[in-house]
């Protein structure tokens, strides 16, 4: 059942410490600062292949191995017979909640089709993408019912994380950011001030995200998760493109939630843009660590605690599902059932 929460939406977002629990448990080695995950990963590139929210877990997922110093790269599944074949050691790594999404499939099979390698990143035991790929990494978010994916979302980029990890010597602090992730995400929960950014920009026209980086995938989920479940027209922007079109839709009737961490040069550029998107009075809401000064240009800040960048992604994303949840909730929409969506997608 639904233990009291209103929606299983809810109920699933309040498990995200517990699913990351399980997701880590058995993973990271504090003692000796490695990753260890039962699965053989040493490719030379990654190519990622997913949809929706799983894609943009898979953007996270191509930036982190970037960082690794493995050149990766994520494909919307559905595009992906028209992009560049995988070359020799190349890895395909679907990621899918369900396992079961046929696009996803679709694209797995092509890749085996031109002789790669493949990597299922999934939470269903015995799905069909965990039968087909040559190896799985199980996220272990527990089951989720909702249709808007939330908790597993969370579990597929702390998966992708650990990936990211076996591949670098000592990780100490990226292991310990894991290790206080969960307490983190606890933290927003107890916190988070999100259902009076709801309440105050409800009837608003639009609402725009923006970010760089490892924001940039999270301000393209805050958008996609707010528009499933309160039918309302929300966008994904990265802040730097805003100047190059999407500012002519800026006003003040569309608050724009900025997703700023840490002060360095990212948080500098995305400050930058916060500041144009106030000259055109538009409500700025940052969700942001309080490293940059970025609250001094904001109505509203929704604060999540201070972390390594590679966790502050998932930190952020918490605020923004509780601020289309509440949203929703508000308008009365059918948030665990919303209309025309389904939560497996078995056709192309
Ligand atoms: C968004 C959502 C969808 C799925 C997408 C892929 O909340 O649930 O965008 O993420 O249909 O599904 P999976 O991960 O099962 O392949």
């Amino acid at each position: 059942g639904k233990s009291g929460y209103e929606h299983y939406m809810l109920k699933e977002i309040h498990e995200q410490p517990r699913a990351l629990r399980q997701c880590l448990r058995g993973r990271v080695n504090e003692m000796e600062g490695r990753v260890s995950l039962d699965v053989d990963f040493d490719p030379e590139r990654v190519q990622f292949v997913a949809c929706g929210t799983s894609y943009h877990a898979a953007l996270c997922g191509a930036h982190l191995l970037q960082r690794s110093g493995i050149p990766a790269q994520a494909f919307l599944a559905s595009e992906y017979a028209t992009s560049p074949p995988p070359i020799g050691e190349d890895l395909v790594v679907g990621v899918t909640q369900s396992g079961e999404t046929a696009d996803t499939l679709s694209a797995l099979r092509e890749a085996r089709r031109r002789g790669a390698r493949t990597l299922a990143v999934t939470n269903v035991v015995g799905s069909t993408v965990s039968r087909e790929c040559d190896q799985t990494l199980y996220v272990r978010a527990g089951p989720e019912i909702g249709v808007a994916a939330t908790k597993t979302f969370a579990a597929q980029v702390v998966a992708l994380t650990m990936l990211a990890l076996t591949t670098d010597g000592e990780q100490r602090d990226a292991i310990a950011a894991l290790r206080d992730l969960p307490g983190n995400v606890q933290a927003v929960l107890d916190s988070s001030t999100a259902r009076e950014v709801a309440e105050e920009y409800v009837d608003s026209e639009a609402f725009f995200f923006i970010g760089r980086g490892l924001c940039y995938p999270v301000a393209l989920e805050g958008a996609l998760k707010f528009k499933e479940i309160t039918y309302e027209h929300a966008e994904g922007f990265a802040a730097g493109e805003l100047k190059h079109g999407p500012l002519a839709l800026v006003t003040e009737d569309t608050p724009v939630f900025a997703v700023v961490t840490g002060d360095g040069e990212l948080a500098r550029k995305t400050i930058g843009n916060v500041k144009e998107v106030e000259a055109r009075d538009a409500p700025v809401i940052a969700v942001t660590d309080g490293q940059s000064d970025v609250e001094r240009y904001a109505d509203h800040v929704l604060r999540i605690p201070t972390s390594e960048p590679r966790t502050a992604a998932v930190l952020a994303n918490v605020q923004l599902q509780l601020v289309a949840y509440h949203t929703a909730a508000m308008l009365g929409r059918s948030i665990d059932k919303p209309r025309n969506l389904a939560k497996s997608v078995t056709v192309e």
